[in-house]
């Protein structure tokens, strides 16, 4: 058997514990699918004292994480500090500087400096992997770049972020508020650090990013995705939905047309019998549309300490194998420049909430506005009321141009019958 393939590893929170259990508790199966042993000789974390139930008495501790990629001892660095800039950008650059392989869970950095690292590692020869960053322990990284590389993609979506979707699903289950929900995904991992990455769709943007990448053959475009998360998700729509034939969802989206590029995040109204609404808890899932294989759906865990660290390592065996294959699917000076699509553009069917005085007329305002943008209702439920008393309106429409109703719903907020935000979410017919 080949020398092990020595790892420094960088962070050692819940995935970088994951990290090391594993490669110990499946040591011997991983050397023989790998070819090689698979050791973790140098880590780095925040805290040295703290106690995360893993054996580390042989492995060397490195205060700084950015030195890992100058040891003589480690082939191959790991990144799960997480952060788009800082020590984990500049490890990135020191370890490929440094004529080594690198291996992330980092969305966020590859959202933003995806593409100059590919670059570095292309130009060098080096391997740079990512299986984790994206939809944790599912291999849609391998699905779209190897399993579907012979197809053309046309769009690609799911549920990126196993937060949201754990909040959604508790909300609906047990009739939570939003903020203790919050709480119980922070407790339990599932949250970014800073939350308001997972539920404004920021965490989601940036995964979809990626995948667009992968998908299109595209250059990332992280800034191009327009993003909106579930703040504004109430249990009213959740029950609405429901009534109606849907479960609301944070979906990533994007696709191509007539050489653009649309990547949108938003919640969604998704048909109960589409198979992401069956994606329940923490759960991730991802839609990708070949033109020869046709509609495949990757589902599993999108985060936690196993299914990411399931991930880090499948990129560690691949690594020692001698698997080398181009970042982002095809060499990065070959990726297309999309420019993005006009998201108003977009023709669909729409749910709308509105909040209003419960008087003569109102409902008369309200379908005015469409009528007047040319927006048709498709269905219309007055019922229940707001915290304040005042009046809940849901419709839907029928088909639209975006533009068209959002201009109704402009018009309708602007009139002194409507008491709050109005509120729009996309509904899902794929
Ligand atoms: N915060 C992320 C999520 C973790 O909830 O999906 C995995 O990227």
């Amino acid at each position: 058997m080949m020398e092990p393939l020595r790892i420094g590893l960088a962070g050692l929170g819940t995935v970088g514990g994951g990290v090391v259990r594993l490669l110990a508790d499946n040591a011997d199966l991983i050397a023989r699918r790998a070819g090689r042993a698979i050791v973790v000789t140098a880590v780095s974390a925040r805290d040295r004292n703290r106690d995360r139930g893993i054996d580390l008495s042989a492995t060397a501790w490195m205060d700084d994480a950015t030195e890992l990629a100058a040891r003589d001892d480690v082939d191959v660095v790991v990144e799960l500090i997480g952060g788009s800039d800082g020590p984990a950008l500049t490890l990135a650059r020191r370890t490929l500087a440094a004529g080594k392989a690198f291996v992330t869970a980092n969305k966020a950095m590859l959202a933003h400096h995806g593409l100059e690292l590919a670059g570095v590692a292309e130009a060098r020869g080096l391997a740079l992997r990512y299986e984790a960053a994206v939809a944790g322990g599912i291999p849609v990284i391998k699905g779209l770049s190897e399993g579907m590389t012979a197809n053309r993609i046309g769009r690609v979506y799911g549920l990126l972020n196993g937060t949201c979707n754990y909040i959604l699903t508790r909300m609906e289950n047990e009739r939570l508020d939003f903020d203790v929900v919050l709480a119980e995904a922070q407790a339990a991992g599932y949250a970014e650090t800073d939350p308001s990455f997972d539920i404004d769709g920021i965490d989601t943007a940036h995964k979809l990013s990626i995948l667009a990448a992968l998908a299109f053959g595209a250059r990332i475009d992280f800034g191009a995705v327009a993003t909106e998360g579930i703040r504004a998700v109430e249990l009213a729509d959740i029950d609405h939905a429901a009534t109606l034939g849907f479960r609301i969802k944070l979906v990533g989206l994007a696709e191509t047309a007539a050489g653009h590029l649309f990547q949108r995040v938003h919640p969604a109204l998704v048909p109960l019998d589409h198979p992401l609404a069956a994606a329940g808890g923490a759960l991730n899932a991802v839609v990708a549309e070949g033109d020869f294989v046709g509609r495949l759906l990757f589902q599993g865990r999108g985060a936690g300490d196993g299914p990411t660290a399931s991930a880090v390592v499948a990129d560690l065996v691949d690594i020692a194998r001698g698997n080398n294959s181009h970042v982002f699917g095809m060499p990065v000076a070959d990726l297309a420049a999309l420019p993005p699509a006009d998201t108003a553009s977009r023709h669909g069917r729409y749910y709308l909430r509105l909040t209003v005085a419960d008087r003569p007329g109102v409902l008369a305002e309200l379908t005015a506005a469409l009528r007047d943008h040319g927006v048709s209702i498709e269905s219309l439920i007055q019922r229940g009321h707001a915290a304040n008393g005042d009046a809940l309106v849901v419709m839907v429409t029928h088909g639209a141009g975006e533009a068209r109703v959002l201009a109704a719903l402009a018009q309708m907020a602007a009139s002194d019958a409507v008491t709050g935000a109005p509120v729009m979410m996309h509904i899902l017919d794929l």
